[in-house]
């Protein structure tokens, strides 16, 4: 996940070797909010950065905050992350011992009379926004990343990955930290049948207990 950065573009706590990464952490998310990496803080309320404890085995990374993250300034606080938490429930996972962040973060949309549309984020955004995950994973050293969906995987892997054939195993990333590539769980919304749903929905939970069990 790592690129290589002159020292004027290294973040706060790497200039300042601030080695606690509880303080690193806060440093990382407050410059963050002033992120202009890409145009998409333009049509955003505010930078979603990612929360949780800054010792989390556990990462989950996202696409990008959605219209109810962007209002609360929160990751995953609308119908996906709902989803998300009943899936992590279902595994045993406590969302307070998890990293939850996104590859973008911010919200990329388009406005359409009062309503404001999704648009996926494109590859020179999920490459912009990449300083910053990069930097949260060298906080964390978490010991697996959870890619939920296509961007994230992409982001989380640093090329295109596909979700069917890559999905539910432990994939090599630096160091001691693996990555599991599953669905996000927005996909579950979009599913008509509701025995779609429920297989899908336990193959979500399939898939973070095995990541749960590894970051042990
Ligand atoms: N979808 C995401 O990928 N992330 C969020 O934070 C919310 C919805």
């Amino acid at each position: 996940m790592a690129a290589r950065w002159s020292e004027a573009e290294l973040p706060l706590f790497k200039q300042r070797r601030i080695n606690d990464p509880v303080a690193a952490l806060r440093l990382l998310a407050g410059e963050a909010r002033g992120c202009t990496r890409c145009d998409l803080y333009k049509h955003a309320t505010q930078t979603v950065f990612g929360e949780g404890p800054a010792d989390a085995s556990l990462m989950l990374v996202g696409e990008q905050p959605g219209d109810q993250e962007d209002v609360q300034g929160r990751p995953f606080v609308g119908p996906a992350g709902r989803v998300l938490d009943k899936a992590l429930e279902a595994a045993n996972i406590d969302r307070d011992e998890v990293y939850v962040t996104n590859a973008v973060k911010h919200f990329k949309n388009e406005p359409r009379g009062k309503r404001r549309i999704h648009k996926k984020p494109d590859t020179s955004e999920i490459d912009a926004c990449h300083w910053w995950l990069e930097n949260e994973f060298d906080v964390l050293h978490p010991r697996i990343v959870v890619a939920l969906g296509a961007t994230a995987a992409r982001a989380v892997m640093g090329k295109p990955m596909t979700i069917g054939a890559n999905r539910g195993r432990l994939l090599a990333l630096t160091g001691e930290s693996e990555a599991l590539i599953t669905v996000h769980p927005s996909y579950l919304l979009r599913l008509r049948e509701e025995r779609d749903k429920r297989r899908e929905f336990d193959l979500l939970v399939k898939d973070l207990r095995l990541a749960a069990d590894a970051a042990k």
